[in-house]
């Protein structure tokens, strides 16, 4: 939810914390701060409501200087956003500076506490409460830093990556994570980074520790990393060697962040495809089939997990997974089945699917089912984020970061993952016939050229979007492996425009929805050629003879359709259960051009977040 950054060394903290944050910002952009120690040895805290290009525009005319520094986006969840809600906070001795990403649930217990005891807050943030509690402990116990943050983080309830500044140790930065991600960076010169995820870090070094829950740790220039967890004590990091191209997290030239990933999805799923698919393109193996074949093969029933678009992927794995494979397959939203005592057997295998590998409801559907014995399979696309630490096993989609907020190729490459794993499957348990099983992998290497072509659309979709930017509501319909991708097409509209959009089974368009049909109603239909053409054709009709104002999206030649709708926008045509991954594309396109004329920040959508680490 809320981006946070760090650094200790012998160079200029304000650079490095600033394009960290920016690089972080898809977390959260309500407000930003920094907290630095200047070479006096002062302690500084600069702020700013909005996002990290306000924060420098207020440091500019500031001398903000020092090798010691924290900094922090946010993603308001306790106290509007402001600046006096934007961290880092303060101690009331204003000896330490602390940031925090995640939600101190008895934030108001200790409040209450403090406050009985003197304790004047300034904020109304559960982050404040913590800071000021921390000091609390260490000025009345006597204690050093690493050990009252220690005794405070056992009194706190909830999940928090946190970083805290002391200025009497300006060599020394002390770090704690429950529940929310954080990765330290292990410079050359005994410096140190710190950050939410990988990203920041990248282009210092490539040697990182990931922390894990409870863990506890303590960076000092020149010094070892040390990490004490609360519950096991001390640890020995694991080092690990991460491979992140700055290209890929840099613009390239598209004006948005989406519509540069938009763009990649065909490379994207040819690195997802690489080293899984053989070259001849008619067999997938996946390492995590092969070393858990019996557990993943027979299980009785497969529960997917996930969240938004995760979600929708979810819902086409399902049919891949049935139809290929005869599993029967149960896709929960992960915020429901945490909560709802859902009857999950032992052999069952349970599958959470999650862009960020961080999102709080998906990783209590994951313990959850850890708990109730199922095997807990993961499909993620963050290198070594929670979810693929807490499954048994899984697969990367290996599409690289993704920085807008509206997901659009981890999509793609979480349908193409959940692809690879039905054909896998159905091999394995032979439940389709050989030659039509080479014939789909075949046909699935050949996605990406045909996504190319689909991309050939965007011009075409440039022109039309202004006439949908009047909108107010929108109907998305599709059948069959279209259904998800018309929730999906729905979604992100809303998103990034804020247009209020609906997707809906194209058949259940009588059951109810119809009554808003009339003449402003825009209608995108997906109608590409399948068994269920023919009755899409029909729901077709149904809209035009209320007035509605059709879009169509076809498979390519398609002249009956062309008579009917207003607009058609032609597509590739591939195999049913490979539609998804073509058909989104002019629908990723759509939103993003419609949000575009609709002046709207499209990779900062108001109120949204990246990574939903809170519940
Ligand atoms: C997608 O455009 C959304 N921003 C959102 O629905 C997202 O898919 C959801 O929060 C789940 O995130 P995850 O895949 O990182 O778990």
């Amino acid at each position: 939810m809320c981006g946070i950054v760090g650094y200790i060394g012998r160079k200029k903290a304000y650079p490095i914390l600033i394009k960290g944050l920016k690089r972080l910002e898809y977390r959260g952009y309500d407000s930003a701060g920094v907290a630095m120690i200047d070479d006096n040895g002062e302690l500084n805290v600069y702020k700013a409501k909005g996002k990290v290009s306000d924060l420098e525009e207020c440091c500019a005319d500031k001398n903000v200087c020092g090798c010691a520094g924290i900094a922090h986006t946010r993603w308001a969840t306790h106290g509007e956003p402001s600046s006096a809600n934007a961290h880092p906070h303060c101690s009331a001795s204003g000896r330490l500076a602390l940031i925090h990403n995640g939600i101190i649930e008895n934030y108001a217990t200790i409040k209450d506490n403090l406050a009985e005891r003197g304790t004047v807050f300034r904020s109304s943030t559960d982050t404040e409460v913590l800071v000021q509690l921390v000091e609390h402990v260490m000025l009345s116990n006597g204690l050093g830093l690493l050990e009252a943050v220690q005794v405070s983080l056992r009194q706190v309830v909830g999940a928090y990556a946190i970083a805290i500044l002391d200025k009497e140790h300006p060599d020394t930065l002390v770090c704690a994570r429950r529940s929310s991600p954080l990765v330290v960076g292990l410079g050359e010169d005994g410096d140190f980074y710190l950050a939410s995820d990988a990203s920041p870090i990248a282009e210092y070094t490539d040697r990182v520790v990931y922390l894990d829950d409870g863990d506890v740790a303590v960076m000092r220039l020149g010094d070892e990393l040390r990490v004490v967890n609360l519950e096991n004590g001390m640890q020995h990091p694991k080092v690990k060697q991460i491979d992140i191209a700055l290209g890929e997290l840099e613009k390239g030239g598209f004006p948005f962040f989406m519509l540069k990933e938009i763009f990649e999805q065909p490379d994207c799923l040819r690195n997802c495809m690489r080293g899984r698919i053989n070259v001849e393109g008619d067999h997938v193996a996946l390492s995590a089939v092969i070393d858990h074949r019996e557990r993943l093969a027979g299980a009785r029933r497969i529960v997917i997990v996930a969240c938004g678009t995760s979600w929708h992927a979810g819902l086409i794995g399902k049919q891949l997974i049935e139809s290929l494979c005869r599993i029967p397959v149960e896709v929960e939203y992960a915020s429901e089945f945490r909560y709802r005592e859902p009857v999950v057997y032992p052999d069952d295998v349970v599958m959470a699917i999650s862009q960020s590998g961080e999102t709080a409801d998906t990783l209590a559907a994951i313990e959850l089912a850890r708990k109730s014995g199922a095997f807990v399979f993961g499909i993620c696309n963050a290198i070594g984020a929670s979810i693929p630490r807490q499954t048994q096993t899984g697969v990367y989609i290996h599409v690289g970061p993704e920085i807008g907020v509206a997901s659009t190729k981890a999509f793609t490459g979480q349908v193409t993952v959940l692809s690879m794993l039905a054909l896998c499957l159905a091999n394995e348990r032979r439940t389709i016939p050989g030659e039509q099983y080479k014939e789909m992998v075949a046909e699935l290497t050949r996605i990406p050229s045909k996504m190319e072509e689909a991309l050939r659309t965007n011009e075409q979709i440039e022109r039309l979007a202004p006439i949908f930017t009047y909108a107010k509501n929108c109907l998305y319909l599709g059948r069959g492996y279209n259904y998800p991708v018309a929730l999906e097409g729905a979604l992100k509209l809303k998103e990034i425009s804020y247009i209020h959009a609906e997707g809906y089974p194209a058949a259940e368009m009588k059951h109810g929805p119809i009554a808003l049909i009339d003449s402003e109603m825009p209608v995108f239909v997906i109608a590409t050629r399948d068994k269920l053409y023919e009755k899409v054709i029909s729901n077709i009709q149904e809209v035009r003879a209320r007035g509605g104002r059709v879009t169509a999206l076809v498979t390519a030649g398609d002249e009956q359709i062309r008579q009917l709708a207003d607009h058609v926008i032609e597509l590739p045509d591939t195999l049913e259960c490979f539609q998804p991954l073509i058909v989104s594309i002019p629908l990723q396109l759509l939103a993003y051009h419609i949000a575009v004329c609709k002046g709207k920040d499209v990779d900062r959508p108001r109120n949204l977040a990246k990574s939903v680490t809170v519940e």
